[in-house]
């Protein structure tokens, strides 16, 4: 089992990033941590480093598209491997801001194998999206099925990954393992990090939490006549801590096979928007106020992973279930009513 290294976390204190950042820091690793706070704030950082109780190696406010500031980033350090967050994630919001989106999420990629190509530094962790099977036609999703993109997040995930599948073709020194994340939810137990997003959450959960907590006055359900069981959207919710662990998990597979590996990281359980709010219901004591309202653009029925490849790849699964992701995200909203400003 390869031992502690040096990690360059690119988006560190966003939401995954945040709670990637404690499971290495509590492993032994130690973490170089890079954000503009473009979609996140300071405060993250210091609460990444309470929960771990120890700080990380250093933290930068940089931009991976600002050239400079990304050399130094590496100048001042001897990297294992990266593990690349950093993006934009809202599907309304690229829709509306294309150019932006394919700016960041696909320049931002390349800016960063820039930069470690530049370095000598092959091992990437890349963070991957189940949005990228799009309108699905079955489920569960294996990393085979085809990808349909549906909206430019989507797109620029999707793009990033030919990108990378292309550079470890010519230049078989990298080794690349795109994680296809299904939907992050929940908190880490502590209640100090979590899911802050600016404004009104895109996100059902954070949305049904705030909904709870009395800061929305219901939740907008977007759709019920979907062929689902219910008539409502079904999503694989993945709990945070699961995402983070897989994340630490990975960095000791990178060397597994040469070249680009592309893995699903889910729980091959589906939960439709209907059963998420009895399910949080439940936890806060209060029935959530809804509406059914039409359907969002860029929406798609079912996604749920079948991670069996991850599975027999690592001996690997995320075990936390619905119960504790909303159990979690409800401390969190209790604890951190307006986010981390408090
Ligand atoms: N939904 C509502 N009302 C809302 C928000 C969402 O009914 O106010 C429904 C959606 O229609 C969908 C389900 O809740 O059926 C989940 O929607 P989310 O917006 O929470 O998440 P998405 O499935 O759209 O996924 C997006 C990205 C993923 C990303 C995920 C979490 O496509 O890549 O958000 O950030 F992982």
């Amino acid at each position: 089992m390869p031992g502690p290294s040096t990690v360059l976390v690119t988006g560190a204190a966003g939401f995954i990033g945040s709670h990637t950042c404690v499971e290495l820091l509590e492993h032994g690793h130690e973490v170089v941590l890079v954000d503009n706070y473009s979609n996140s704030s300071p405060e993250a950082v210091e609460r990444i480093a309470k929960v771990a109780g120890r700080p990380p190696a250093a933290v930068y406010e940089a931009d991976l598209l600002d050239r400079r500031a990304l050399g130094e980033v590496f100048e001042g350090h001897s990297f294992d491997a990266v593990i690349h967050f950093a993006a934009k994630k809202a599907v309304g919001e690229s829709v509306a801001l294309p150019v932006e989106y394919y700016d960041t999420n696909v320049g931002g990629t390349t800016a960063l194998l820039r930069a470690m190509r530049d370095h000598g530094v092959h091992r990437l962790v890349f963070s991957s999206s189940c949005s990228i099977y799009g309108d699905a036609t079955k489920v569960p999703l294996t990393e085979s099925d085809p990808a349909r993109p549906t909206n430019p997040y989507a797109t620029t995930k999707w793009l990033c990954e030919q990108v990378l599948h292309d550079v470890c073709r010519r230049l078989p020194e990298f080794s690349v393992l795109a994680l296809r994340y299904f939907n992050p939810v929940g908190a880490h137990s502590s209640g100090l990090l979590g899911e802050v997003p600016r404004g009104v959450p895109d996100n059902v959960l954070p949305y049904i939490a705030q909904v709870a907590a009395g800061r929305l006055d219901r939740l907008r359900i977007f759709g019920d006549d979907y062929p689902t069981p219910d008539g409502t959207g079904v999503r694989d919710y993945i709990h945070v801590m699961d995402v983070a662990q897989g994340h630490r998990v990975a960095l000791d597979h990178l060397d597994d096979e040469r070249g680009m590996r592309v893995l699903n990281l889910g729980t091959g359980r589906g939960t439709s928007v209907r059963q998420l709010v009895t399910a949080f219901s439940d936890t806060c004591g209060t029935p959530i106020p809804f509406e059914i309202v039409a359907r969002r653009p860029g929406d798609v029925a079912e996604l749920v992973a079948d991670p069996t490849a991850v599975a027999q790849a690592w001996g690997w699964t995320a075990e936390r279930e619905l119960t504790s992701m909303v159990d979690d995200a409800w401390r969190f909203q209790l604890l951190n009513p307006s986010g981390y400003a408090n």
